[in-house]
């Protein structure tokens, strides 16, 4: 169940060339990223987050199966993708479950977050921007997590050049999400294993005050 006020559509968005593919990508049934089911970076990550009902956004969502079982656990989630297909998927999704949660349909290059959230759930959607986007983005994701958040990321390893996914290595995102804005953990190597055969970098990092 959306909210009311949630259902937001933008067709005007900067890059409808990347729109139309990925909504093709969905369209044609080649969505090899796409679990059908909660990525397990989620139960990883919800030992890192605040109790609900705290507020969460889940950029480039996809489908949203994390969105749906974030909802069912009692958190305000926000979910943003420019796929129209993946977006009515997603709302199938939360109608049948008779979940409630915020679903943007919008290019992240266009959206602004009202407020700032308390997690922001980073599953395989830098990797799938092309790399040029990045630095924009990342300063979007530190804009859009309140000082003190949580950015919980899954970054694709593919090893291999071009895209999407782009790969990402640790110390792109080293330089992307750097120490002097955010905290960082001990541990910097940690991965989850992909569907495709692939692994995603799993990271979590704090908003500096
Ligand atoms: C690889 S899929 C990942 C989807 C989801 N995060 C998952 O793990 O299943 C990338 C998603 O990013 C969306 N996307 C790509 N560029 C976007 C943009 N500029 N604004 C909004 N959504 C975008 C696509 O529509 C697609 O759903």
């Amino acid at each position: 169940m959306l909210r009311k006020d949630s259902w937001q559509i933008n067709l005007t968005g900067t890059d409808t060339n990347q729109k139309a593919r990925w909504e093709k990508r969905y369209l044609e049934g080649r969505t090899a990223w796409d679990r059908g089911q909660p990525s397990p970076a989620l139960a990883l990550g919800l030992v890192e987050m605040p109790a609900p009902p705290a507020r969460v956004l889940i950029p480039a969502c996809g489908r949203g199966y994390e969105i749906a079982e974030l909802a069912r656990r009692g958190y305000d989630v926000t979910g943003v993708d420019f796929s129209p297909s993946a977006v009515a998927d997603l709302k199938r999704l939360l109608d049948t479950q008779q979940l409630e949660a915020c679903i943007v349909a919008y290019d992240l290059f266009d959206w602004e977050a009202n407020e700032p959230f308390d997690v922001i759930y980073e599953q395989t959607a830098l990797c799938a921007l092309e790399p040029s986007r990045w630095p924009d983005y990342a300063e979007r994701l530190y804009r859009w997590i309140q000082p003190g958040g949580i950015l919980i990321g899954a970054f694709m390893q593919t090893h291999r050049e071009g895209g999407p996914p782009w790969h990402c290595s640790l110390a792109t995102v080293e330089s992307l999400f750097p120490e002097t804005r955010w905290e960082w953990p001990t541990r910097r190597d940690q991965t989850i294993s992909h569907p495709s055969g692939l692994k995603e970098l799993s990271i979590y990092l704090k908003r500096k005050k």
